[in-house]
């Protein structure tokens, strides 16, 4: 199979879709990969790392999405990038199409083979392609909250983990997912008090196994939510209902009553948010202050490690490619209906539910339409 992997052209998007370790792999597989110049280049990777790899550079992105079989790559192409697709072209990245009918029109006509890393199922029913970008995500909220606690960045002027003698911070998780566990985990490295909120118990119950008494737990109620709000320092914003937009557990009444100079990572903004005074912001301008509270809402936190989010993606994506152009696209998706759930199109028909009910359209299986 000939592999595309163009540079990615979104903005702010520095991650790319294969590594000089996937293209080594592919090509010692038989596989041929095109690589645009310069893809990797602001994730670390220069193109001589790709070239010693077996990679053929190329500097037209037309070109690698013209010649390839299968194109690789991180975000879902922007409107520059549908006069690539045609008919058969099998394309494996994060597409999420469900607020935008235009991209899945222009899929679905050209009748391109999409494969969305987002609705990729493992056999334990988790997202494996969303979960890394989760984990750095997680990890970065409490980096990112230490560096805005610095009084020249707006903050309390607090040291996470204290010194001697000196109490560390509190901060407090609202969620104990993958965002909420590493962030924990981070929080608790730091030396600081931290605290979980989740309002599943069972959640709660493994945190505990996990980070034993180190780390206090609290259920989820509005109750609980405004006292540890108003005695954090850091407030982590973690939380997610499937599909859904975020529930706005931290009210504007509550944030009024957080101390002036505390610092809150809403990571749930992209799905709206979990804190009523959360509005989507970007590398460019990430942070802002509502009564005296920093506020950072950064959509794509892991854009910021490009390095560490090319590794922790390729990493979780690399099986499933190789699989993909092993055995190509057909026999992979049937032999993996775990990787059945990632497609999205198929020959001009929309296969992924729930695309099909937030645009109303009409949605035939995957099973049936590969079988
Ligand atoms: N901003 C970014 O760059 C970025 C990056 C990665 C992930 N995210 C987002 O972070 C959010 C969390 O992702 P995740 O992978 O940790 O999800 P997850 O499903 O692993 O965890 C969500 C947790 O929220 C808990 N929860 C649900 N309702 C709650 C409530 N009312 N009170 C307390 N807890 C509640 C759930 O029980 C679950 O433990 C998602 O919206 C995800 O899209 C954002």
């Amino acid at each position: 199979m000939i592999v595309g992997v163009p540079k990615e052209i979104k903005d702010n998007e520095a991650r790319v879709g294969v590594t000089p370790a996937g293209v080594k792999a592919l090509s010692e597989a038989g596989h041929t990969v095109l690589v645009e110049t310069q893809a990797g280049s602001l994730s670390g990777f220069p193109d001589a790392e790709y070239q010693n790899a077996g990679a053929e550079m190329v500097g037209d992105a037309g070109y690698v999405w013209g010649k390839s079989d299968m194109v690789v790559k991180v975000k879902e192409p922007i409107e520059s990038e549908y006069t690539y697709f045609r008919e058969g072209l099998v394309l494996f990245t994060y597409l999420h199409l469900a607020p935008l009918p235009n991209l899945t029109n222009k899929l679905l006509e050209a009748k391109v083979a999409g494969v969305a890393y987002e609705t990729v199922r493992d056999r334990f029913g988790n997202l494996p392609l969303l979960m890394p970008m989760s984990e750095v995500a997680g990890r970065m909220s409490v980096q990112v909250g230490a560096s805005y606690l610095e009084k020249e960045r707006g903050g309390l002027g607090i040291l996470l983990g204290g010194v001697p003698g000196v109490p560390p911070a509190h901060v407090a998780i609202l969620g104990g997912g993958v965002v909420g566990t590493n962030a924990a985990r981070i929080a608790l490295g730091f030396g600081a008090k931290t605290t979980l909120i989740d309002v599943n118990l069972n959640r709660l119950r493994e945190l505990e196994d996990i980070f034993g008494g180190r780390l206090y737990t609290l259920a989820s109620n509005s109750y609980n939510i405004a006292h540890v709000t108003r005695e954090a320092d850091l407030v982590i914003g973690g939380v997610l209902i499937p599909g859904a937009t975020a529930p706005k557990l931290v009210t504007r009444a509550m944030v009024s009553h957080m101390k002036q100079g505390a610092v809150i990572v809403d990571v749930a903004i992209d799905q709206g948010g979990c804190v009523e005074t959360a509005k989507p912001t970007s590398h460019s301008n990430p942070s802002y202050k509502v009564d005296g509270v920093v506020h950072y809402c950064v959509t794509n936190m892991p854009g910021a490690v490009p390095h560490t989010s090319t590794l922790a993606l390729t990493n979780s994506t690399f099986p499933y490619l190789l699989r993909l152009a092993n055995l190509g696209a057909r026999e992979a998706l049937r032999h993996d209906p775990g990787l059945a759930e990632g497609l999205n199109t198929w020959e001009g028909k929309l296969t992924y539910r729930g695309v099909a009910e937030s645009q109303q359209r009409e949605c035939t299986p995957a099973a049936s339409v590969i079988a």
